[in-house]
């Protein structure tokens, strides 16, 4: 038997219902925020991640799909998304057109780890990028994307933790102070650390495998080196994140494992029991110089990326329960060869008017056709016959209440109309923003527009 590769995943069944859910509340949030959809091609040259996400990173070093194609061309499958969207827009000119560009990504990204709960070889990011503003609102805005779509979804327990890495100078200086401060102890750090002081020593505070010791713990601070100018754009970015009402924590260690970064960076934990280390749903932060890294004019960026399969696990964890669709609304059954042919074009009828429809296509009797239905949580069945039909009538049966019309073909359209509607209303006080009022004080977020239940109570 093949099997799939190690740190990959099939997405089936219930599964691949709640990502699609996750998918449409990404695609309505963004319409909301005015960020368009972009698409980069999964694989790219292998210098752009070389140049763009940097030489010293783990990701880089240790971690791309690196392959030769059979131009002789080094490829590298895409590790994450930023790089990418910034190499489309130089080369499609977007800095041409009055800025800011923003834009939003979903889609597979692909690094060779050693596979474990969260973290995986292959895996979906859904990221935005806003290229041409250094307005510190932007670094705000941005941070409150994942903020809402966590909200959205019904995620309780995150953390937002931010920092600023300050710019060039600020950067520098405390390069210089990190470098400083290792030097003595670097035969006490792991071999790793060594290579990064000298390459990039801000990635020693990222070490997983020091990251407790009390060389790192004592470690100089940004905060304390970044100059006045970088201070006061940290200080109105967490003012304009108070205005957004958003909680966060300075954590003054934080650096993120990207080259690309300055000023603002942070990431967003899930708390959530039993999720283990690898807790990080959402990172990002500004990357004022790479569209010049990547030989394209000075442009001031900020962006982030969520691990989709890290923030259904959080929902899981928390037992948030996602609205998928589990059922039909029709199950149309049959048993004679001329009902089948007419079971044929009903389906196709009421599938093209809207309805969801399945029916049998295995031989079944009917007998096992009505547990096929119940299977399949059937609302309605209709029971095909070819007297009814000769008639022009059909037999249709609610499948939870047992009761059972005969209508005519031609009324059979309102009938559902008004029976499926009905049963629809029961179920859910549907809200605009997709929650279905599941989210408790009324907290799903999507404000004026919403309806549901909660409001009302
Ligand atoms: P990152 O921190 O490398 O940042 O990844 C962002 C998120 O992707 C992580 O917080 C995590 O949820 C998810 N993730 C990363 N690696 C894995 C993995 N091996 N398995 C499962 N999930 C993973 C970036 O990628 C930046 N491009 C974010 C950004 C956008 N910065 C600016 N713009």
């Amino acid at each position: 038997m093949i099997t799939k590769p190690k740190g990959c995943h099939d997405l089936l069944g219930i599964e691949a219902k709640k990502w699609k859910y996750v998918d449409k509340i990404i695609d309505s949030l963004m319409e909301r925020y005015n960020y368009t959809y972009a698409r980069t091609p999964i694989f790219e040259s292998s210098e752009l991640f070389h140049r763009g996400v940097g030489e010293g990173t783990d990701i880089v070093t240790k971690e791309t799909y690196d392959f030769k194609d059979r131009g002789d061309r080094n490829i590298t499958l895409r590790p994450e998304g930023t790089a990418g969207i910034v190499r489309s827009y130089i080369e499609n000119k977007l800095y041409g057109e009055p800025g800011p560009v923003k834009v939003y990504y979903n889609g597979t990204m692909y690094r060779y780890e050693r596979p474990q709960s969260g973290r995986d070889r292959e895996f979906t990011q859904f990221g935005v990028e806003v290229l041409g503003s250094n307005d510190p609102m932007v670094d705000a805005e941005v941070i409150s994307i994942p903020v809402l779509l966590y909200k959205m979804l019904g995620l309780k327990g995150i953390v937002v933790k931010i920092n600023s890495l300050g710019d060039k100078e600020s950067r520098d200086n405390y390069r210089e102070a990190l470098v400083k401060y290792f030097t003595p102890h670097i035969n006490e750090l792991c071999e790793d650390c060594l290579e990064r002081l000298k390459k990039n020593p801000l990635r020693i505070l990222d070490c997983k495998v020091d990251k407790d010791s009390d060389i790192l713990k004592n470690a100089p601070k940004t905060i304390d080196y970044l100059n006045e100018e970088s201070k006061k754009r940290f200080e109105e970015v967490k003012s304009y994140l108070e205005e957004l009402e958003i909680d966060y924590e300075v954590d003054d260690r934080l650096v993120r494992g990207l080259d690309y970064y300055n000023h603002t960076v942070f990431e967003i934990e899930a708390s959530v029991e039993g999720f283990g280390s690898n807790n990080v749903i959402g990172a990002g932060g500004r990357y004022n110089g790479l569209v010049e890294t990547l030989d394209g004019p000075e442009t001031c960026c900020m962006g982030f990326a969520t691990g989709l399969g890290r923030l259904i696990q959080a929902l899981d964890l928390e037992q948030v329960k996602i609205p998928v669709i589990d059922d039909v609304e029709l199950f149309v059954m049959y048993v004679s060869e001329t009902e089948k042919k007419y079971a044929a074009s009903l389906v196709q009828y009421l599938r093209a008017n809207g309805y969801r429809v399945d029916t049998e296509y295995t031989g079944r009797g009917l007998k096992a056709q009505f547990k096929q239905a119940d299977r399949l949580n059937a609302k309605y069945l209709i029971i095909l016959n070819d007297e009814d039909l000769a008639k022009d009538e059909i037999k249709i049966k609610n499948n939870k209440t047992k009761e059972e019309e005969t209508v005519s073909v031609d009324y059979l359209l309102y009938f559902l109309d008004e029976h499926l509607a009905e049963d629809e209303y029961d179920e859910y006080d549907e809200c605009d923003c997709g929650c279905h009022g599941d989210h408790e004080n009324h907290e799903c977020g999507c404000g004026d527009n919403c309806h549901c239940h909660h409001e009302e109570e």
